[in-house]
């Protein structure tokens, strides 16, 4: 996407970031920068920073940053070209024209818009003679019709072109049918036909309300068809970003959230008033998917199957979600295989009390240990005892500890002062380990300086230290780009830096603004990235550090020419042994 890069020079004058963040985030002045309460991570103390002078922000705790563009992506979900409209219409500015990002734009708008006339579709079909087994199958399963209008519940007939028939008299292109994902191309003709046949239709909902997806279940079990077909991804559609019901979720006033496993069980609990229930759409839990959660509460309830699976994905959860900054509790399943078994069983209101019991994180891992061991033997129980004290001593608090502690040491029939001596040597034994793993760490800078991202590994440390100062420094003092006109971007060893370089070089020479937060076309992770950078590279800009810099860039960038010039001739060298060998 190419906005002109002086309209995103306006744009970012016009929008200043701490003005941008205080919308969202309440700031405190410190020195020259300010600081606020990160709203990417739950966190207590203030580690969000925000530098007006390097239009960038940077969060110490979870390390994001950016410039304002990417704080809009964000905070509120959005695509590059859209954050630049955002920020475009709230300094009152015109976007350019620009081809591609119109037709990007207008592609997505289409693609919500035939999503919407789909479901219009499948939920009127629904009521027609065709789908008189699915409503049955739907009242059936204790859905009443007030839960299919909420949720917008529908039935795709059993036909081959009943949704294209019927998209195509809207007005669709049959390319805008094959980018929706609801519609195949048979590969022998070329011919369309509906994805999703005979199955009773749960639209996936956005929190902006757009529908941008669908999940749909057959009416009989059958062991040859997948129980579950679900949308494609798709140009608005990703299913490891959004979740199902979260569009009613956000708006539940119980404080909490609710996260299932199965859209079935999502609707059941709303259905009986827990109307903060979300479930993942067909995926385990993902990052993104917990960083959502946490822009609508601090507090998550995991309800998983009973079984293995449930039980291992619960143990996947918890992690993903404390790391999003959220308090997780657990609910185990009993007597039923999930909540929407349960609650039709036995009501909201035994429901409510197997809620209020549901355990923390803690109790629930004790419980999983529990599980594991048979304490009536001895040796059993000594291991028992020594993980229980793993878990405990990792407590923040000396209260907890103490608490837990007490706990386990009553179910294992030992006194509560040894448990309380078994904990402190598990707290030392961690200590130790951890100190261990610093000094491996601070003699081995490659791992320290590995970006955090898989998406932007280094190949060549060395190289790539150089380049990082090189971009620190142009950063703070861009007209060190004077004396860097020999050095390309091409030579760097790292792509991500060598493009970042580039655009700023480019826009140095072409007299345009240099800093963070005028860079395009990088990912948020990219973007985060460069500001940590920004923010780490403490060494004092000159021209000497910087030809430093480049003269290593060159070398390595020389020396990986040679070697691979020499793995060439190796390689060569083997062939031909081999061949003399045979022939
Ligand atoms: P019911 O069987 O109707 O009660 O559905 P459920 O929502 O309780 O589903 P279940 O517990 O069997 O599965 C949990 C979730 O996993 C579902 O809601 C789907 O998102 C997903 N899922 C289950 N079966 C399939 C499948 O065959 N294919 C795909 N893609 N997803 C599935
Ligand atoms: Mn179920």
């Amino acid at each position: 996407m190419a906005f002109p890069n002086a309209f995103i020079d306006e744009l970012i004058a016009r929008n200043p970031i701490e003005d941008v963040v205080g919308q969202y985030v309440s700031l405190k002045r410190s020195g020259g920068n300010l600081f606020g309460l990160c709203p990417f991570h739950g966190e207590k103390t203030a580690s969000f920073s925000v530098s007006p002078d390097k239009g960038i922000y940077y969060c110490f705790g979870c390390h994001k940053g950016g410039g304002a563009v990417n704080f809009m992506m964000e905070i509120e979900g959005l695509s590059y070209p859209d954050a630049v409209r955002a920020l475009a219409k709230r300094a009152g500015m015109e976007v350019p024209e620009d081809e591609q990002y119109q037709s990007r734009y207008r592609r997505q708008e289409r693609l919500w818009a035939l999503h919407k006339e789909a479901a219009r579709f499948f939920h009127s079909c629904l009521y027609a003679p065709v789908g008189k087994a699915a409503l049955d199958y739907a009242l059936g399963r204790g859905m009443p019709k007030s839960t299919l209008t909420t949720f917008g519940i529908g039935y795709a007939p059993d036909s081959w072109t009943a949704l294209v028939d019927a998209m195509r008299k809207k007005g669709y292109t049959d390319q805008e049918l094959k980018d929706s994902g609801l519609v195949t191309e048979s590969r022998k003709n070329g011919s369309l036909f509906d994805r999703f046949r005979d199955r009773l239709m749960f639209p996936i909902i956005d929190v902006r309300g757009n529908v941008i997806g669908f999940g749909g279940r057959i009416m009989k079990n059958d062991p040859g068809t997948a129980k579950y077909l679900n949308s494609p991804e798709t140009l608005i559609f990703n299913k490891r970003k959004n979740l199902f019901a979260l569009n009613l979720a956000k708006k539940s006033k119980l404080g909490y959230l609710i996260l299932v496993e199965g859209y079935m069980d999502a609707i059941a609990l709303h259905q009986y008033g827990f109307d903060c229930a979300v479930a993942s759409l067909g995926t385990a839990l993902t990052e993104d998917g917990a960083v959502l959660l946490s822009r609508y509460t601090d507090q998550v309830v995991l309800i998983y199957d009973g079984d293995q699976a449930g039980q291992n994905a619960t143990k996947r959860a918890i992690p993903i979600l404390e790391k999003a900054g959220l308090q997780v509790k657990v609910l185990q399943m009993r007597d039923a295989k999930d909540p929407d078994e349960y609650l039709k069983k036995f009501g909201a209101e035994r429901f409510r009390q197997l809620l209020e019991e549901s355990s923390n994180r803690v109790e629930y891992q004790l419980g999983a240990i529990y599980r594991k061991y048979d304490i009536g033997q001895d040796d059993q129980r000594v291991k028992y005892l020594q993980e229980c004290a793993d878990l405990i001593s990792t407590l923040p608090g000396a209260v907890q500890r103490e608490v837990y502690g007490g706990r386990v040491a009553e179910i294992a029939k030992i006194s509560a002062d040894a448990m309380k001596l078994e904990i402190s040597r598990a707290y030392k034994r961690r200590q130790y380990q951890n100190k261990k793993k610093q000094e491996k760490i601070d003699l081995s800078p490659q791992r320290t300086h590995q970006p955090r991202s898989r998406d932007i590994r280094y190949d060549n440390m060395r190289s790539a230290m150089a380049e990082e100062a090189v971009i620190a420094m142009v950063l703070k003092q861009p007209e060190l780009l004077e004396h860097t006109r020999k050095l390309e971007g091409e030579k760097f060893s790292s792509p991500l830096l060598g493009k970042v370089y580039t655009q700023l070089s480019q826009r140095y020479r072409q007299g345009l603004e240099v800093s963070a937060g005028v860079l395009a076309e990088l990912s948020g992770e990219e973007m985060s990235h460069i500001t940590g950078i920004c923010q780490r590279q403490q060494a004092a800009p000159s021209e000497e550090a910087l030809q430093d810099c480049i003269r290593t860039i060159e070398q390595e960038n020389d020396r990986g020419k040679v070697s691979s010039a020499e793995d060439l001739l190796a390689l060569r060298n083997k062939m031909k042994e081999s061949k003399g060998l045979k022939g």
